[in-house]
């Protein structure tokens, strides 16, 4: 295990939704697994007048994100946790003097030793990052001259290519790249992590990973649930920068990036950026009109139950043309991807919830079984994401009896299977590695900018023209129909169960 030097952590935003829903159950997660360092604190900082015994109320003890864990251990082991955690109150605005907070910052790092290595994770809306960099500038606290300092920054990332680089020239005026963590929660979950193992840790799978060998790669991000609570932000966003520009494309550069010479972060990220900057960027109308399908979902019944439609939610303009669907077709302009089409869609009330990649395989080139039809069924590795998270691979098996009957049959693995693995949450992992100064999983500038780059003219065509229409789908449906013309010939999109292996392939019962 790496170490874990002694550190504080300061989450600005801290009364807000995501610290007590993901951060603290992660430490808590990480202090239970025994990853927490010795000295270790947390100093949540926000606008709401709370005390420190307050906000350990709010985030642990009565916390209903931590239910479980609350009931499974003693009253003990959970205050020894949430004595670790404190809290300062910034007055009414996040530009005003951080003199108070500083002076706070270095009695606690002198009291429980803290070596002057912080780490300042912004849980707040982006337009607040510079005026924050600029008051811990101010007081000294991005300096490393005694103990590191990072700076954790969550999603959205700009709103567009001009905005992220604005973003990114604010933060370096404080920060050094190398102090920054853009944080994209898709990296922290261990099957995405495990693309890199499947195709670098392998030699079964990199040979076929080509135009050669691959017919088609089609990744589907479908989420059963509306945009919730969430409608007010969404509506300015949409699918295509919620979900596509960062987690989407950062399975895309996984799938597509050429092998790094080693593991270290930079050389990962190297490549990451190589394959962004891949990415054909679509820019005629004709190809826009065609390769970019926009959908909004429609209030529908589902299991006997209403649920609104995308318009009707709260926060949401009656007259939204936001998208909450998106399927897109492009291509990879390098030697391996020529010709290859990649098919991604992303979207909210679908059927299920699930995550995966899958790699079509081109039909064998000539073909000695025609006549079972199996050829019109293609050879497929399908990477699961989640739920159910592992691989699957389909391929042909000859029907026991006379002649060549061929059948589809499934090769699986499961994580589930994994006896006495704990597979660790996206946050606890992220968090972990930003304590030990590992950016392997965090967002580079020029990633995110690269990502930016293929996404805003995509942004600027559905904005500003006529013939960019959006189309309705019913809420619990796979989207528009015609998405499924978006792919060429057969098969359509793969519309997954929450169950990796939904058709079970080739058995014999009897
Ligand atoms: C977030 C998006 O980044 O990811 C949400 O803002 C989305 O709209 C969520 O629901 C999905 O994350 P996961 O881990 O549940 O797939």
């Amino acid at each position: 295990m790496d170490k874990t030097e002694s550190q504080m952590l300061i989450i600005f935003g801290a009364s807000g939704d995501l610290t007590a829903r993901k951060l603290i159950p992660a430490l808590f997660h990480l202090f239970r697994g025994k990853f927490l360092p010795k000295n270790f604190l947390v100093l949540g900082v926000s606008r709401s007048s709370l005390s420190d015994s307050d906000f350990r109320n709010r985030v642990v003890r009565e916390s209903k994100y931590l239910t479980n864990e609350i009931n499974g251990n003693g009253t003990e082991f959970i205050n020894e946790f949430a004595d670790k955690l404190f809290y300062h109150d910034l007055g009414s605005s996040y530009e005003e003097s951080y003199t108070a907070l500083a002076e706070r910052i270095s009695s606690l790092n002198s009291e429980y030793q803290t070596e002057n290595n912080y780490i300042f994770y912004l849980s707040t809306p982006p337009n607040i990052y510079e005026v924050i960099s600029k008051n811990l500038s101010k007081q000294g606290l991005t300096i490393q001259e005694k103990g590191w300092k990072r700076l954790i920054v969550e999603k959205p990332f700009g709103y567009d290519l001009a905005s992220a680089m604005n973003l990114n020239q604010k933060l370096h005026k404080y920060f050094k790249e190398k102090q920054i963590f853009r944080i994209d929660h898709y990296l922290g979950k261990e099957t995405v992590q495990n693309l890199l193992v499947t195709r670098f840790g392998n030699s079964i799978f990199e040979p076929l990973w080509n135009r050669n060998y691959i017919q088609h790669v089609e990744i589907t991000n479908a989420e059963s649930v509306g945009v919730e609570k969430r409608g007010g932000y969404y509506d300015s966003s949409g699918a295509l920068r919620d979900m596509f520009q960062n987690h989407l494309l950062q399975i895309v550069s996984l799938v597509v990036m050429e092998p790094p010479i080693g593991s270290a972060a930079e050389e990962i990220r190297n490549e990451k950026v190589k394959a962004l900057k891949s990415l054909r960027i679509i820019k005629d109308h004709k190809t826009l009109n065609e390769n970019t399908i926009r959908g909004q979902y429609l209030g529908a019944v589902i299991n006997g139950e209403k649920v609104k439609g995308y318009r009707e939610e709260d926060g949401v303009s009656p007259n939204s043309t936001t998208e909450t669907f998106v399927a897109l077709k492009f291509f990879v302009d390098n030697w391996r991807w020529k010709d290859v089409p990649f098919y991604v869609r992303t979207a909210k009330r679908m059927p299920t919830k699930v995550t995966e990649i899958v790699i079509h395989f081109k039909p064998p080139h000539h073909h000695i079984f025609i006549d079972s039809g199996v050829n019109k069924k293609d050879n497929k590795l399908i990477i699961r994401i989640q739920p159910d998270e592992g691989i699957l691979i389909k391929f042909g098996v000859k029907v026991p009896g006379q002649g060549f009957k061929v059948e589809r049959a499934n090769l699986e693995f499961y994580y589930s299977n994994l006896e006495g693995t704990n597979l660790m949450s996206a946050y606890e992992r992220l968090l972990l590695d930003a304590m030990q100064g590992d950016a392997t999983l965090y967002a580079r500038a020029d990633e995110v900018e690269a990502a930016w780059e293929f996404v805003d003219p995509i942004l600027e065509y559905w904005k500003t023209n006529k013939d960019a229409k959006i189309y309705g789908y019913s809420a619990g449906v796979w989207g528009p129909q015609n998405a499924d013309d978006l792919i060429e010939g057969e098969p359509a999109w793969r519309n997954p169960s929450a169950n990796l292996a939904d058709d079970p392939g080739f058995c014999v019962i009897k």
